[in-house]
């Protein structure tokens, strides 16, 4: 048992996989798979976070294009704060910008970014803490096929690597294989990803007015139709003056890959006091990669659990 663990009653009955290092081993909590830092935050977040009625949650599986969701929110919100002064993406990582749960909140859940309602998180449905549906809060998922979202898993991992060289670092670490092999069986950083995909899925089809599921694929087709609509769902559409002008474009333009990818903030810094380099999360932003990584088996692999993971369930990627 980790000497310094919260919860130690809770987390030590669950069952295990070993991580790259102590604080990053899972535990499967509630049908998830959940790194220890974030299991320890996400239990005192159920114990005693409160939601505001206003509050708008952004939430995603890990590698399905948070860090966009985060920036274009950030960016439809705070539109008429920084048409004089610099707009803040220029100098710090979207994950920067507002607080992301389980990362940020553990120490103080009730902390908020001023003036500002989002907040961020990759606690599944069924884990958020209760008042986040109690009250009503509107909800943005986004989610992204699980082959490319594996593909994103692995390489950052390979970064974290080195950053969890520590005395505590576990050696070797595993190999394509055998996290891929975890993977599927949803033993992954908030897996299984699909049984994470449906909780919101199901959530936006019962109550479309208050949770917005949005595809990372579908967000790259057509980045103007869903900034559109994200300002519209946030409670701030573009009025038509801002459409002539542009505005929407301008936004468009801000975070996209190649305007983030190429930012100084973006390309050295950490985030998490050290544990993520910030480039880790602006690698190549494409669909399909994962051909660049996975065998003709690999693939064949992820296909059939998505499959299997979605029979009957009306969802498709
Ligand atoms: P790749 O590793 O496939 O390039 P998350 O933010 O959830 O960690 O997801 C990271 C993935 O989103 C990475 O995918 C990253 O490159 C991609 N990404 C980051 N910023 C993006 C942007 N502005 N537009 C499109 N994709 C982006």
């Amino acid at each position: 048992m980790e000497t310094n663990m919260r919860y130690p009653e809770i987390i030590s009955a669950l069952p295990k996989r070993e991580g790259l290092a102590p604080s990053l081993d899972f535990y499967e909590y509630q049908g998830f798979w959940f790194p220890l830092v974030y299991l320890e935050a996400t239990i005192t977040l159920q114990e005693h976070f409160k939601a505001n009625p206003e509050d708008i949650f952004l939430c995603s599986s890990v590698k399905t294009g948070t860090t966009w969701l985060k920036a274009l929110a950030f960016s439809i919100l705070t539109r008429d704060r920084f048409i004089q002064s610099p707009n803040p993406l220029l100098n710090t990582v979207p994950h920067e910008c507002f607080p992301h749960m389980e990362v940020d909140l553990g120490d103080d859940p009730s902390y908020r970014t001023p003036q500002l309602p989002l907040l961020a998180t990759h606690i599944p449905y069924t884990s958020l803490p209760k008042s986040i549906l109690e009250s009503g809060c509107k909800i943005i998922y986004i989610c992204r096929e699980p082959k490319d979202a594996f593909t994103s898993y692995w390489h950052m991992l390979q970064t974290l690597k080195h950053l969890s060289t520590g005395p505590d670092a576990r050696e070797p670490a595993p190999s394509l294989e055998e996290e891929l092999e975890m993977f599927c069986q949803g033993k992954s950083a908030f897996g299984p990803c699909w049984d994470h995909v449906l909780g919101f899925w199901r959530a936006s089809i019962e109550r479309p007015e208050t949770v917005l599921f949005l595809k990372y694929e579908e967000l790259k087709k057509d980045e103007l139709f869903y900034v559109k609509k994200l300002a519209e769902f946030m409670g701030k559409p573009f009025s038509q003056e801002e459409e002539i002008e542009g505005v929407p474009e301008k936004i468009i333009g801000m975070c996209s890959f190649r305007n983030l990818s190429n930012l100084e903030v973006n390309k050295s810094g950490f985030y998490q006091k050290g544990r993520v380099y910030n480039n880790s999360f602006f690698r190549k932003g494409v669909v399909g990669d994962w051909k660049n990584l996975l065998t003709e088996d690999m693939k064949v692999m992820i296909d059939c659990t998505t499959e299997q993971k979605l029979q009957f369930s009306g969802f498709t990627f």
